[in-house]
């Protein structure tokens, strides 16, 4: 980053935010018929309409300079290079090699990691065969019916989302089950539903050490045992997916049933490694490979494509024009789509666990805000839930829209209505309602203009809200793989303006300390190390509420 110079480009935008602030969205669309045309973008499958934004074309080009003088490509060429830019892990960042479609070395301490990804995909690829070619066989000879899948967070979102959102695509395999809470209702709900002969646990964990996985996966491992299977035959059921290959075998999995995974790979952009597992399990190994390809070539438009035509950058500056200039502190994800209704939850943890931080690269901290509330539901849902907000609330919510145009369903007129009603959505919140056309609709309606005159105040809508809308052919695979690498990627734009490290998770840590210290005082309610008077109170009534079974 030049700081001079990012700070002059910050200045600029800042001036030009003033500029901006009497225009509205209605004018530039009235003024210019060629604006979605000028500000609409397309690569991979994907078109980005982010006319719909308060910018006009200078503000692109002052977003594009600020990118610029924070050096965001060279930034870029170094995590894809290797560089340890997780600095405080002092760990590369390599997703991006684990879809990399040649065999171009990629250096980790000087070795080139490449050949060993290609290994481990290839055994993930036989094991995946075996289990859907009905090959692999449980301790009564029976093959496998059911994957329960025990993670969570980055070892769980990501394959719980994409398998869910290529439901058409699921076919030939196992029924996958995803259990991640320690709430013990959902571990138990599943397990009543399986028979131990034919089921496959993957135990999918990067460290082997989260207390939710670990407690899960010993649950159901005395499920096998009540079932009088040995600890001899635990190893025709249990898989693991960790880093800590050391921790997975003194749990009782057998060495040849452990998927190593890297340091280099964060846990929320880990679905492309082993990880992936349950995926390919699902969808088989084309189908994964095929998501991995689209990850590919957005990782080469994200390389390749000039800034003001590159998608994750464009949506990355976007986002910081909407966040820092015009204070918008949340940002919305609505898919228009069933099978997506996930996806929000999934870019939830990759964008607010990367760039929710407040200490910059060189240890000071931010002197703006960083990363943004992420939420959203899948529409048309949440415009019976929560747009009444959207279109009034005093709070500005930058939205992305997000709309597969091809039904893969063939229910007459259902897909015409669900654009129709995202593109809608979209217009409302860019033109509005003023309260002249709202006066004039209540009055040509036949009320009385005294009311029309209170109710139309209420009708007013502000509009000039700004929204991106992502449209493409077909939820496949494929481009799934390159619309979750375009948020990837935009995580990693928008960490580069701020200078954080997007990639490690300190902030998780006090929590998962406090808890095994509050667990431990479940059982000791004489201890007279007296924590907070709220947490003590709280301990009580949970002891008075269980006194019969604790
Ligand atoms: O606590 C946060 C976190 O470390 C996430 O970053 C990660 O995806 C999740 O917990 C699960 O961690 P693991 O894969 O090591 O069990």
């Amino acid at each position: 980053m030049i700081i001079d110079s990012f700070n002059e480009n910050w200045r600029e935008l800042q001036q030009h935010l003033a500029e901006m602030e009497t225009s509205h969205l209605r004018d530039f669309f009235a003024s210019d018929s060629q604006r979605a045309e000028n500000l609409s973008v397309s690569a991979c499958g994907l078109n980005l309409d982010y006319s719909k934004n308060r910018i006009t074309l200078k503000t692109r080009t002052l977003l594009m300079r600020l990118a610029e003088s924070a050096q965001l490509e060279k930034k870029r060429d170094a995590m894809f290079a290797g560089d340890a830019i997780n600095n405080t892990e002092n760990r590369s960042v390599l997703h991006t090699a684990l879809r990399q479609q040649d065999n171009k070395p990629v250096f980790v301490d000087g070795v080139d990691i490449v050949p060993q990804i290609k290994a481990v995909r290839l055994k993930v690829e036989t094991v995946v065969n075996q289990v859907r070619n009905k090959d692999w066989l449980g301790y009564s000879g029976k093959c496998i019916t059911d994957v329960l899948n025990l993670g969570i967070g980055g070892s769980f979102l990501g394959p719980k989302i994409v398998t869910t959102s290529l439901k058409p695509y699921v076919q030939g395999g196992p029924k996958q089950h995803f259990v991640a809470n320690i709430d013990g209702n959902h571990l138990h709900d599943v397990l009543t539903t399986l028979n131990p002969e034919t089921t496959l646990v993957l135990i999918a964990s990067k460290s082997f050490n989260t207390q939710e996985t670990l407690t899960n996966a010993e649950s159901t491992r005395q499920w096998f045992y009540d079932y009088g299977v040995t600890f001899e035959q635990l190893s025709r059921h249990f898989i693991a997916i960790s880093s800590n290959v050391n921790k997975a075998v003194a749990f009782g999995i057998s060495s040849n049933n452990v998927f190593p995974m890297w340091d280099w790979v964060g846990g929320r952009y880990s679905l492309w490694s082993a990880i992936g597992m349950p995926i390919a399990m699902a969808i088989g190994n084309v189908g994964f490979t095929e998501l991995l390809k689209g990850a590919a070539d957005l990782d080469k438009h994200f390389n390749d494509a000039p800034l003001e035509q590159n998608l994750p950058v464009l949506m990355g500056m976007l986002g910081v024009w909407n966040h820092n200039f015009f204070d918008c502190q949340t940002h919305a994800l609505l898919p228009y789509s069933h099978y997506l209704r996930g996806f929000p939850a999934y870019v939830q943890q990759m964008d607010m666990e990367s760039n929710g931080k407040s200490c910059q690269l060189n240890n000071e901290m931010v002197s703006s805000t960083t990363g943004p509330v992420i939420w959203g539901a899948e529409g048309t849902n949440g415009q019976h839930a929560f747009h009444q907000l959207l279109h009034q609330g005093t709070s500005v919510v930058p939205v992305d829209f997000i709309q597969p145009l091809v039904a893969d369903h063939d229910m007459d007129g259902h897909q015409d209505m669900l654009v129709a009603n995202c593109f809608a959505q979209s217009k409302t919140l860019m033109q509005g309602k003023t309260y002249q056309q709202a006066y004039d609709e209540l009055v040509a309606s036949g009320m009385d203009g005294i009311l029309a005159k209170v109710i139309a105040k209420h009708k007013e809508m502000p509009g000039n809200r700004p929204s991106n809308t992502l449209t493409f052919d077909r939820l496949t695979p494929y481009q799934l793989g390159t619309l979750i690498a375009l948020y990837e990627h935009k995580v990693f734009v928008q960490g580069v303006i701020w200078n954080l490290n997007s990639f490690d998770q300190w902030g998780v840590e006090l929590g998962k300390i406090l808890g095994d210290d509050i667990l431990a005082r479940i059982d000791q309610p004489d201890n007279t190390e007296l924590s907070d008077s709220s947490t003590e109170l709280l301990l009580t009534q949970y002891r008075y509420a269980n006194q019969s079974v604790i």
